[in-house]
């Protein structure tokens, strides 16, 4: 059964759809657009590329499309200037809409060409990852990384409508696929201890990509994204939750260079370091922060150094002092004391902390760094 979760933000308010084989038909039919330019990546393209041009033709649009390479680098300058010639060259104008169909390397790119595109047009995404459904599709950040970092040029820009078709994830890869589990686990963590039991009791059926368990599951994290975006859209204060773990997670990815440890598995690591920092720092029961590992073992995640996957010589780079200077140096918050999110029961969450030297480092170290 399909789920609409709204994205309350006044004027500028949209639903997001989830369902199974939910055609991108019923995404037209409510954002209606004379013309529209698919942004997806190649092995989305290979996928469902076909499938959503004709859907979309049949609704009565014009239909162009632009397929970039798969990956992280195409984040990038070159390839935003890129899809704007294509959007010249196609002859989009103030009325046409962009279709990001792909995951949230898409989703940021396309967005962002949106955003800038004749000072801003009408996007829609339609994410295809695990990840992307639950997090970087809805929300409205989107953007592009620079040689010196990730996300540093950007803009907000919501999008008009997220259409999520749960059936996509069948030929997402595991690796893919369990990296999006481990932002589910966060919204437990960070906002529903109900929702953390649930996905305790339904390992098996999580795994297996059951499409009534998952409906209610992306249904759910996105309610919290939705309700934390509506109430800090810009990132003022609140919308840091949505960081739980991340402090860490981004000096890891950035120690390891991108693409050795997906993000997710960042995270996974990083969401243990910040639960047992919660142990020390804010009264957080040792036993929740326990069942927060042992989750994400469950799910095949990594949730200490021993289990991360081979990084051969990159491992150095894991030794406490470096990972320190990595957050550091993240642009950015360059020279500013790392904060950090701390769990003090699960579903509930503090922004904003520092933590004493001596206890980041303890913990770090306790977990095999
Ligand atoms: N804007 C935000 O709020 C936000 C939040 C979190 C992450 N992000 C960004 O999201 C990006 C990561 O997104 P991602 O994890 O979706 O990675 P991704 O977009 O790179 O997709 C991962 C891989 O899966 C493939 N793929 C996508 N859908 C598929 C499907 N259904 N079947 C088979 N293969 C499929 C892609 O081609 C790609 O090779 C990062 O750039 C990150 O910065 C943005």
């Amino acid at each position: 059964m399909a789920r609409t979760v709204t994205v309350e933000l006044a004027e500028r308010s949209y639903d997001i759809r989830i369902g199974s084989g939910l055609p991108a038909s019923q995404m037209a039919a409510t954002v209606p657009a004379p013309h529209v330019l698919i942004v997806t990546d190649r092995n989305v393209d290979t996928l469902y590329g076909d499938r959503t041009e004709a859907a979309l033709r049949k609704a009565g649009a014009t239909i162009s499309r632009a397929v970039v390479p798969a990956g992280e680098e195409t984040k990038s300058e070159g390839w935003v200037f890129k899809l704007y010639e294509k959007a010249v060259a196609a002859g989009l104008d103030r009325t046409a809409l962009i279709a990001a169909l792909g995951g949230g390397v898409v989703g940021d790119l396309a967005g962002f060409v949106a955003a800038t595109y004749l000072r801003g047009i009408r996007y829609v995404q339609i994410p295809t990852t695990l990840l992307a459904m639950v997090d970087s599709s809805v929300g409205g950040k989107t953007g592009i990384n620079l040689p010196a970092g990730k996300n540093l040029v950007g803009a907000f820009h919501q999008p008009s409508e997220v259409l999520v078709d749960l059936d996509t994830l069948r030929t997402l890869s595991r690796r893919e696929y369990v990296c999006g589990l481990a932002e589910v686990v966060k919204y437990g963590v960070i906002a529903d201890a109900a929702l953390f039991s649930t996905l305790e009791s339904n390992t098996e059926a999580l795994l297996a990509r059951d499409p009534a368990l998952l409906t209610d599951i992306v249904a759910r994290c996105c309610e919290v994204k939705a309700e934390v975006v509506s109430k800090d859209e810009r990132e003022g204060g609140l919308r840091a939750i949505l960081n739980f773990g991340h402090t860490l997670a981004h000096a890891l990815e950035n120690q390891l260079g991108y693409g050795r440890l997906l993000h997710g598995e960042a995270v996974a690591v990083g969401m243990v370091f910040a639960a047992r920092v919660s142990v020390a720092q804010c009264g957080f029961p040792a036993d929740e922060a326990g069942r927060v590992s042992r989750l994400l073992e469950a799910l095949g995640l990594p949730a200490s150094v021993r289990t991360l996957p081979d990084l051969g010589a990159s491992a150095e780079g894991l030794a406490w002092r470096p990972l320190r200077q990595a957050m550091t140096t993240d642009k950015k918050v360059r020279g500013a004391t790392p904060r950090f999110v701390l769990a003090e029961r699960l579903g509930t969450v503090v922004f904003g902390r520092q933590v004493p030297e001596d206890v980041l480092a303890a913990e770090w170290v306790k977990m095999g760094g």
